[in-house]
């Protein structure tokens, strides 16, 4: 365990498919672990993508052994320890499993479904096996999604322009988040655009988002997303336009299929930066203002 760090659970979520979820909650996982913290990466994505990716294909498919399961149902008499794994890359991992959408149906009928993962997994481990916890739930409502909420009370959420992800935001805000404000704390860690390429002095969708969440959501943006468009259009920045946003980069989706995180795969890239802005957002509880 890390000295003079705040324990602190995260989710990286929107009701949104394949906007980046697992790409950051990964790659931040990575960063934390890099700078010698004790993380946690736990996977609720029914689809298995980052554990299967991450080498865990075994535990995955394997429905004789014990998993999130055993430690989250009441007939289950696994602690989270007996299902967690060691991952090549300096953090550990709470696989998923290719039953976990039967797994989602029985917690949904159990007493008290959406403190289950709060108080099998993230109580008894934060602060005490690890650092920081990060969740990487489903792009849908439901129980595994409100699991994840509950359990972390911090969330992180990718954006990309188009393809409806700010509507996915907003069904999130709506649906999850204010209801879930009114029972208990939840804050929004840091808002981030991902797979952001377009020149940011065109108009285009990329700027569209970016301006938009300077606009509005100004307090949840990294620094490296901040930009004073005024400047831009001024002609302030002579050609060294601002890049905003996690840049869109061959190397991110390739190190995702070479079952590595960004920074195994290519060390150099220039995106590891990105990603250790947002560890920092997570070691610090938020963007700093
Ligand atoms: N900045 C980026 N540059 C290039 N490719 C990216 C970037 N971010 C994500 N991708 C790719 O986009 C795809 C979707 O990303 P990812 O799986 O992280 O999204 P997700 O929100 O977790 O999706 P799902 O809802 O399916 O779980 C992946 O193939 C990933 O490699
Ligand atoms: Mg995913």
């Amino acid at each position: 365990m890390s000295e003079n760090i705040e324990p602190r659970a995260v989710n990286c979520a929107i009701l949104k498919g394949g906007v980046g979820k697992s790409t950051i909650s990964v790659n931040v996982t990575e960063r934390l672990a890099a700078r010698g913290h004790d993380v946690l990466f736990v996977d609720l994505e029914p689809n298995g993508h980052a554990s299967v990716g991450l080498g865990f294909g075994e535990q995955y498919k394997d429905e004789d052994s014990d998993d999130i399961g055993d430690v989250l149902l009441d007939d289950g008499d696994a602690s989270p320890q007996d299902v967690i794994c060691e991952t090549d890359f300096g953090f550990d991992i709470l696989p998923s499993t290719k039953r976990l959408e039967t797994i989602e149906k029985l917690v949904e009928s159990s007493n008290f479904a959406d403190v289950r993962l709060r108080n099998h997994v993230v109580d008894p481990l934060l602060g005490t096996d690890y650092d920081f916890i990060l969740t990487d739930p489903p792009a849908y409502r439901g129980k595994i999604t409100n699991n994840a909420h509950v359990a972390t009370q911090n969330l992180i959420v990718p954006l990309t322009s188009g393809g409806g992800s700010v509507e996915g935001f907003q069904r999130m805000m709506e649906r999850q988040v204010t209801p879930l404000r009114k029972q208990i704390g939840l804050d929004i860690l840091a808002i981030v655009p991902n797979r952001i390429n377009a020149r940011i002095d065109h108009h285009n969708n990329d700027r569209k988002l970016v301006e938009r969440l300077n606009r509005d959501f100004a307090d949840k943006l990294p620094e490296f997303s901040r930009v004073d468009f005024e400047a831009v259009d001024n002609g302030v920045f002579n050609g060294d336009l601002p890049k905003p946003g996690i840049r869109k980069d061959d190397k991110i989706s390739k190190a995702y299929s070479e079952r590595k995180p960004l920074a195994a795969y290519d060390p150099e890239n220039d995106q590891l930066k990105r990603f250790d802005e947002l560890a920092d957002i997570v070691e610090n509880g938020g963007v700093a203002q």
